[in-house]
């Protein structure tokens, strides 16, 4: 049996689609346009495409993008300051700080700074214990993106086994609750778990989230299984190129599941998608 092949890239850009129609029937109805200001520190190449990428899409889905590219020298208290601007603009609905900011600046601060309504990344300790008590929050965009590709494909996903491998902030722990939102038995596996093999292979839903290319063989997934792949890692090549390969390694995997998201084309684009469409309902909720 072959897996299913999830195509992120054409769900992104139906949800894309989706939003421009909502930020048009906004300006027509009401004479708003949704706003998302990107504030991006220092030179980091990864950033500096990410944040391209965003602009780009901003403003195709109609939105107002608005980029603060800083030198990696700006000090906490000028970021800080910038955040408060934003904070007091209503023409700015949400608020972006690029991640990783340089080392002389306490990331938690600056995130934490941010009015938790304009939060669009839901990072901010506001949202993530709305998350953790079941309440409506700013839903982190990765994890919110790999939670529609589920329901898409599985609609509920209710007494479903589920396991998120990785616990970070962004991605592990909030997968784990929105999961837990939908009903799934949730397990979280991470480097210091015992047998990861099998507690892999117990899962109905596996999404990998640790940064390890390829970590996750074909024979740890349970057959039939869905797996989710958020891993984004670029590998040498023996021509001397390099090539981008998830967590999961694709090709012993796409013959046991039974619906397998690939790198590129998965997750990755849906991420995007997700920040414009939580920019949206940011400025619905500031507008009543
Ligand atoms: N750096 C890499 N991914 C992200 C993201 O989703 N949000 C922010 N703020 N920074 C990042």
């Amino acid at each position: 049996m072959t897996a299913q092949i999830i195509d992120g890239k054409a769900f992104a850009a139906s949800v894309r689609e989706k939003v421009a129609g909502h930020v048009a029937r906004l300006k027509q109805d009401h004479g708003l346009t949704p706003g998302l200001a990107v504030v991006l520190v220092g030179e980091d190449p990864a950033s500096q495409v990410y944040v391209r990428n965003k602009g780009k899409q901003t403003k195709e889905a109609g939105m107002l993008s608005v980029e603060h590219r800083l030198p990696d020298t700006t000090s906490e208290a000028e970021i800080l300051a910038l955040v408060e601007t934003l904070n007091a603009d209503p023409s700015i609905h949400g608020i972006l700080v690029q991640l990783p900011l340089p080392e002389h600046v306490n990331a938690e601060l600056v995130i934490n700074a941010i009015d938790p309504a304009k939060d669009v990344d839901g990072f901010h300790i506001s949202n993530v214990g709305l998350l953790g008590t079941g309440q409506k929050s700013m839903v982190p965009c990765t994890p919110l993106g790999c939670l529609m590709m589920l329901r898409a494909h599985h609609g509920s996903l209710s007494g479903m086994d589920a396991v998120v491998v990785g616990r970070s902030n962004i991605v592990g722990k909030p997968m784990a609750q929105l999961l837990l939102g939908e009903s799934c038995t949730v397990t979280i596996a991470h480097s210091r778990t015992r047998d990861l093999p099998e507690v892999v292979r117990r899962a109905d839903i596996v999404v990998a989230a640790v940064g390890r290319p390829q970590m996750i063989p074909g024979d740890w997934i349970k057959p039939g299984a869905t797996v989710i792949d958020v891993g984004i890692n670029r590998v040498p090549k023996d021509d001397g190129k390099s090539r981008l390969v998830g967590d999961v390694d694709f090709d012993s995997a796409v013959e046991v599941a039974g619906a397998i998201t690939p790198v590129p084309g998965g997750v990755g684009p849906m991420t995007i998608a997700c920040l414009l469409a939580n920019t949206v309902t940011a400025c619905c909720r500031a507008n009543g």
